[in-house]
């Protein structure tokens, strides 16, 4: 049996206040959305303060992985070395690789070149060169919460095209961040994400999202970056996903490796980028949680 919370019973937050005095005008604001037909979040994906700290504290150790990344990046280096230092570090400091053995994943780090789209997997016979451009999504696990994030690297000298690849594909993701606001829906962000692809003539990848992170590696909602403004779920304070449009050079079609399963390819050979961050939405906005 499951009785409705009412006004005096604790709150389901764990806060210890009562409901009337935490989540119970949340939760109507919520309900009126949800009576107008949108997507809302249930109380399963609204993370507490402690937690939100949590994923904040991981994030630290995914951001030095990244910066550690970003250093020693460099030609002539190959993606299992880039594996090794990401592994490492991240035990170093007392975590986990999220990626290793994840779904039956292989490594503790993805890297993608060129027209890898994500999930590439790094490899000692996989050498970088000169004009590469190259995406490394670190994840990390840190007493028990999930971070997630991941830039673009150029190696070396690339031509303009991939360069210019390279900075739309990270303004896309920031376009997305100033839509990140309570009270709105993902839609108006992957809406902003995609306009700003568009005007740069570029294509949104749409079968591969982000998603929900912080208790687990990949959590509701799955988030996309081609939606149209006022579809997809309501975002409310308390959520935590990842921004983390693929933005291709050609069209959007891709197509995964059938020998390992795992990497995406663009599908017309073109390039493509990703840049990554996880954000908690807020009161007022948003937080980059980790970038
Ligand atoms: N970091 C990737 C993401 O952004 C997850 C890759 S799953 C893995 O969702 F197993 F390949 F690591
Ligand atoms: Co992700």
């Amino acid at each position: 049996m499951h009785r409705k919370l009412e006004r005096n019973d604790p709150c389901w937050c764990g806060s210890n206040k009562k409901y009337k005095h935490c989540h119970m005008q949340f939760d109507e604001k919520i309900r009126a959305f949800a009576l107008e037909g949108h997507l809302v979040p249930d109380h399963g994906i609204i993370k507490t303060p402690e937690q939100i700290e949590g994923i904040r504290e991981s994030g630290k150790i995914n951001v030095a992985v990244l910066d550690y990344v970003a250093a020693n990046i460099r030609a002539g280096m190959s993606t299992g070395e880039i594996d090794r230092m990401v592994e490492e570090l991240t035990r170093q400091n007392g975590a986990i690789p999220a990626p290793l053995g994840y779904e039956g994943f292989p490594k503790s780090v993805c890297t993608s070149v060129n027209d890898q789209v994500c999930h590439g997997i790094p490899s000692d016979s996989d050498i970088l060169k000169e004009g590469d451009i190259v995406n490394v999504d670190v994840s990390t696990i840190y007493r028990g919460y999930y971070s997630d994030s991941s830039r673009m690297f150029i190696i070396g000298q690339t031509t303009p095209e991939k360069e210019k690849l390279v900075r739309v594909a990270k303004e896309c993701m920031e376009a997305g961040i100033r839509e990140v606001k309570p009270w709105r829906f993902l839609g108006d962000m992957a809406d902003a994400v995609n306009r700003h692809a568009k005007e740069n003539g570029y294509s949104v990848v749409v079968d591969i999202g982000g998603h929900g992170v912080g208790l687990e590696f990949h959590e509701d909602p799955f988030v996309s970056y081609v939606a149209p403004k006022g579809t997809e779920m309501l975002m409310v304070p308390g959520m935590v996903f990842t921004i983390e449009p693929m933005i291709n050079a050609g069209r959007a079609d891709i197509y995964i490796d059938d020998e390992n399963g795992w990497t995406v390819y663009t599908q017309d050979g073109k390039p493509s980028a990703q840049w990554e961050v996880t954000v908690a939405v807020t009161q007022d906005g948003c937080e980059v949680l980790v970038w």
